[in-house]
């Protein structure tokens, strides 16, 4: 077993969370996008799951008023599966609670269908389909969940 800590992104975890961004995803986000949303964003928050100091897993998320959206969440494929995602998430689910928050939403792709089991797993609902969402065409799904106490 292994302790799983949870803190604020921080502009030295920027090389692993690149290392993690390009193993996740087929578009990945580009150092300077992580940049803009670290320095330049008031509505993001960032977060970083650690092992013994090691990032091993990220979140990005937007609160609006009484909305929030996930922008971006991955785990390093050598740590799949072992709750830390789901980690990443309940702290979110925290934030969103103690700010007043009443729904998240997020956009996932259609193709992505361990994504889509994750956020099921935690209450998110297909609420439709954006057609077209991502610059390769293909479609997104939108989902959402209503904030309420433990998840
Ligand atoms: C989606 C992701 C963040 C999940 O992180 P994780 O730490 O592996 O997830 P958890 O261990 O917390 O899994 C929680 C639940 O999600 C679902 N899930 C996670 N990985 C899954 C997989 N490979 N296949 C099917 N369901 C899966 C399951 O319901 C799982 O619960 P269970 O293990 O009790 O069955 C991770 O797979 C990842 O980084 N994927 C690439 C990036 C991505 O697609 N991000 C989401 C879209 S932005």
């Amino acid at each position: 077993m292994f302790l799983v800590e949870i803190r604020d992104l921080v502009e030295t975890d920027l090389d692993k969370v690149m290392e993690i961004e390009n193993l996740c995803f087929v578009a990945p986000w580009k150092k300077e996008d992580i940049i803009r949303e670290l320095t330049n964003n008031q509505f993001a928050t960032l977060l970083v799951a650690t092992i013994n100091n090691e990032v091993v897993g990220y979140v990005d998320y937007w609160v609006t008023f009484d909305s929030a959206t996930i922008c971006q969440i991955a785990v390093h494929p050598n740590y799949h599966r072992q709750a830390i995602g789901s980690k990443l998430l309940q702290e979110v689910f925290k934030d969103c609670y103690a700010k007043k928050v009443l729904t998240i939403t997020l956009e996932v792709r259609e193709s992505n269908s361990k994504g889509i089991n994750f956020y099921t797993k935690h209450g998110f609902n297909q609420f439709l389909v954006k057609p077209n969402y991502y610059s390769n065409g293909e479609n997104a799904i939108y989902m959402m969940k209503g904030v309420e106490l433990n998840g």
